[in-house]
């Protein structure tokens, strides 16, 4: 790694966990790298289950490098569904000795845009200590997220579309017709387009990916204000994480489809269904979002494979705790 810049973007955050220690702060980057790096090899090659298998084989093995006793409590699905990175599935090098730490992933974030070398494609995790990362079933949620610098409560799930819109244009002193919103772009979210295209919004809309979707409401060069729209709860965990570090505001609620994703919920002991989780009820603690970008995205550039063999990335790491956020490119031989 040869640039390694770091900011503090969070001054008023948590208290920093013995659990977490500094070191496996950093070390988490190789994790994302290895599982980028791995996936990158199957860019626009149009197979989303090898990108997503290498990703995740890449990612089990650089875990057991890291000095803890993790247990992934969001990965890759149920034991009988995933041979790998399932949930419950113990990773690290130290089990029974290291720290007790939880881990939440997504080893490919953006299956699709990668086997079609779209934009935005991350290899993301999140960690905290033992039971602060919320167990989300694999199920959809709603999502409405919005960056750093608003007051608490300026958005809610509770609230129609036009009245977020509304509250957060006055509270960034602009008309409500000047608020960028990020949405996927997915039939289920038509009628929320429209209301915000009636309103007058900028609407940016993704194909995949809404772990950077959210993200890039805390960054102000992508001008987007917020996101809206049902995605992955997972990714939801994840995006919470993130905006723990950095600062942000976010809602999610679980949304079920049948009464088997009622049943998994209820396995995870999930009792109110309707329940809307805030960022603290569903990353709580000092907590860890590492990220490394696979394809070129806002967040983040993808990995490149430069024609002396070496290969560069970029990854972010930050840390609820002390609020810092380091972007750290990397040249791997
Ligand atoms: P994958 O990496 O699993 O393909 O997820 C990509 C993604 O776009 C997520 O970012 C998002 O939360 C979810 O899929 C949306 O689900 P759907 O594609 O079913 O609308």
């Amino acid at each position: 790694m040869n640039d390694n810049t770091s900011k503090v973007a969070n001054p008023g955050a948590t208290a920093p966990s013995q659990v977490l220690d500094r070191v496996l702060v950093l070390e988490m980057v190789r994790v994302t790298e290895a599982a980028a790096i791995a996936a990158s090899k199957l860019i626009g090659r149009g197979d989303e289950k090898a990108a997503d298998a290498a990703a995740v084989e890449a990612m089990r093995e650089a875990f057991d490098e890291l000095y803890m006793d993790g247990t992934v409590v969001i990965g890759e699905g149920e034991r009988d569904e995933a041979p790998m990175l399932y949930i419950g599935e113990k990773v690290g090098g130290a089990p029974g000795k290291g720290p007790k730490i939880d881990i939440a992933l997504d080893p490919l974030e953006g299956t699709t845009i990668t086997a079609k070398a779209g934009p935005n494609a991350l290899a993301v995790l999140a960690a905290a200590e033992e039971g602060c990362l919320l167990n989300a079933p694999d199920t959809y949620m709603d999502k409405i997220a919005v960056g750093p610098g608003y007051p608490e409560g300026v958005i809610s799930l509770e609230k129609s579309v036009t009245e977020n819109v509304e509250a957060v244009a006055k509270a960034k002193g602009v008309e409500p017709a000047e608020i960028i919103v990020c949405v996927l772009d997915r039939p289920r979210h038509a009628d929320i387009i429209s209301e915000l295209r009636a309103i007058g919004c900028g609407v940016y809309l993704i194909p995949d990916g809404d772990v950077a979707g959210v993200i890039a409401t805390t960054d102000e060069d992508t001008t987007i204000d917020m996101y809206i729209g049902q995605g992955g709860a997972p990714e939801g965990v994840l995006a919470a994480a993130a905006l723990r570090c950095v600062g942000g505001q976010f809602n999610g609620r679980l949304v079920f489809r049948n009464d088997d994703e009622r049943a998994r919920a209820a396995k995870w002991g999930i009792e109110d269904l309707d329940r809307i989780y805030k960022l603290e009820d569903l990353a709580s603690g000092d907590c860890i979002f590492a990220a490394t970008g696979v394809t070129d995205g806002s967040l983040l550039a993808g990995v490149k494979r430069l024609r002396s063999g070496v290969m560069t990335t970029e990854s972010v790491v930050m840390r609820a705790s002390s609020g810092t956020v380091r972007w750290i490119k990397g040249e791997h031989r």
